[in-house]
């Protein structure tokens, strides 16, 4: 019986996936590199490296290592100036109104991010209030596909991994949560591409799935 919910941040409670495609194109753009949308929905879920290297797809040429650290922190910058403009008013009314219900109904809600901005974005959002736990890509080591970070938020939640289930927009995400022995609940492009164990057209729509727990709690 699932009781906590686990969440993805990017894409997922809050539309900063818009964000890291625009800083991308602006680096591919500098760098005279085509980045479309489809490597941008790749993207979703895969660590700052790992996107950078889908970028650099569209490149005839080898960087250094030290060229790549570069070129990924242009792109930090350039996502972080845009992270400065985020308000509560960037959080959907119905996310929250979700989130909230969740908590009434008893349930623990976690977060399993893999980007390292996590922490602005939830304070400047206000969204850290109404989350239990947060795992985020400094304290993980291995980037999703691999279930680290959900399972990671499953113990801090003190929840075994089976009662949770797990929210994300990306396959890699997806699969992290199903690898870790959580119900899969894709939403956005990966729920487009049926990927999960729950296919979500909204965020709201875990209200249909998710009935109250004996001994909700007051908020
Ligand atoms: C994920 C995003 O949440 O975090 C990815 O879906 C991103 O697109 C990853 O690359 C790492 O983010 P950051 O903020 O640490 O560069
Ligand atoms: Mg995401």
């Amino acid at each position: 019986m699932v009781r906590g919910l686990v969440f993805d941040l990017d894409g997922v409670l809050v539309h900063t996936d818009e964000l890291h495609y625009r800083a991308w194109k602006a680096l591919a753009g500098r760098l005279g590199l085509p980045f479309t949308r489809e490597q941008g929905d790749r993207c979703r879920g895969v660590s700052r490296m790992g996107s950078l290297e889908i970028l650099l797809e569209g490149s005839n040429r080898s960087y250094t290592e030290r060229e790549k650290l570069r070129m990924a922190e242009e792109k930090n910058d350039c996502y972080r100036a845009q992270l400065q403009e985020l308000t509560p008013g960037d959080v959907p009314e119905r996310t929250v109104e979700t989130l909230r219900e969740l908590r009434r109904r008893g349930y623990r809600l976690g977060l399993a991010s893999s980007s390292k901005n996590a922490g602005v974005i939830l304070t400047r959002t206000g969204l850290d209030a109404l989350l239990d736990r947060v795992v985020d890509g400094n304290q993980i080591t291995r980037s999703k596909p691999d279930p680290e970070v959900f399972l990671r938020a499953a113990q801090l939640l003190e929840l075994p991994p089976e009662d949770c289930a797990g929210v994300d927009d990306a396959l890699a995400g997806v699969e992290s949560a199903r690898t870790a022995g959580m119900t899969a609940a894709a939403i956005g492009p990966a729920a487009l591409a049926g990927a999960g164990d729950w296919n979500l057209e909204c965020l709201a729509r875990l209200l249909d799935l998710c009935p109250p727990l004996e001994g909700g709690r007051d908020l």
